[in-house]
C-alpha cells in the first residue's frame, strides 16, 4: 500500500546534521539505493501520481546529480524520455544555461539545446527541495526553452525553507516532508 511504501522511503533517508557545512541539516538518499525495494518504492509512489496527476506528460527533466539517480527509472516507467540538466561545463554542443543560489553555495544549471523542444510537457525530477534554488533554476531554463513544465517532483521537501513558494506556479510534489 500507498502507507507502507511511504514508510519504507522515510526509513531510508538519514539526516547528517552539519553537512556540507554548519547548520544545514543533509538528507542522504544512499539508504534508498542500496535497498532495491526503497528504490522500487520511491518510484511506485511518483508513477502513482503522475499517472493520475499528469497523463499527459511527454518527457521527464532531471537534475544533476541525485536527480538522475531517480528520473531515468520513472521515465521508463512511464514510457517517456529523459533529459539531462546539468552544472556547467558538463555538455557538448549548444547548450542554454542561467544561475543559481543554493542552501551553500552558487552554481549554473545547463542544458541542451535540442533536449526539450518548445510546447513539450515537461516534469521536472530532483531528490530534494530546500530552498528551491535548484528547481527553479530548472523551470528558468525550461522558459528559455518554451517548454511547458506541469510541475516538479522530489523524494524530500524541506518545508522551513518554503521552496514551494519560490517554485510557484508551478506545482510541487513530494514523498516525504520534513
Ligand atoms: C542538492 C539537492 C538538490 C538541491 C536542493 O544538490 O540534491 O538538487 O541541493 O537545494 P535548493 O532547493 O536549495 O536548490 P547539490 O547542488 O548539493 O548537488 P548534487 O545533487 O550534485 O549532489
Ligand atoms: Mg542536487
Amino acid at each position: 500500500t500507498t502507507k507502507l511504501k511511504l514508510e519504507l522511503v522515510t526509513k531510508n533517508i538519514r539526516p547528517f546534521p552539519d553537512f556540507p557545512s554548519e547548520g544545514i541539516l543533509f538528507s542522504d538518499i544512499s539508504p534508498i539505493l542500496k535497498n532495491p525495494r526503497a528504490l522500487t518504492a520511491v518510484i511506485d509512489l511518483f508513477e502513482d501520481h503522475v499517472r493520475m496527476t499528469y497523463p499527459q506528460v511527454e518527457l521527464m527533466v532531471g537534475l544533476d546529480a541525485r536527480g538522475f539517480l531517480f528520473g531515468p527509472l520513472l521515465a521508463q516507467r512511464l514510457g517517456v524520455g529523459f533529459a539531462l540538466i546539468r552544472k556547467k561545463g558538463k555538455l557538448p554542443g549548444p547548450t542554454v544555461s542561467v544561475s543559481y543560489t543554493l542552501e551553500y553555495g552558487k552554481a549554473e544549471a545547463e542544458i541542451q539545446e535540442d533536449a526539450v523542444s518548445a510546447g513539450q510537457k515537461v516534469l521536472l525530477i530532483d531528490d530534494l527541495l530546500a530552498t528551491g534554488g535548484t528547481l527553479y533554476a530548472a523551470c528558468e531554463l525550461m522558459k528559455k526553452q518554451k517548454a511547458d513544465v506541469l510541475g516538479c517532483l522530489v523524494v524530500i521537501e524541506l518545508k522551513d525553507l518554503n521552496g514551494v513558494e519560490k517554485l510557484k506556479p508551478f506545482p510541487l510534489f513530494s514523498l516525504v516532508q520534513y
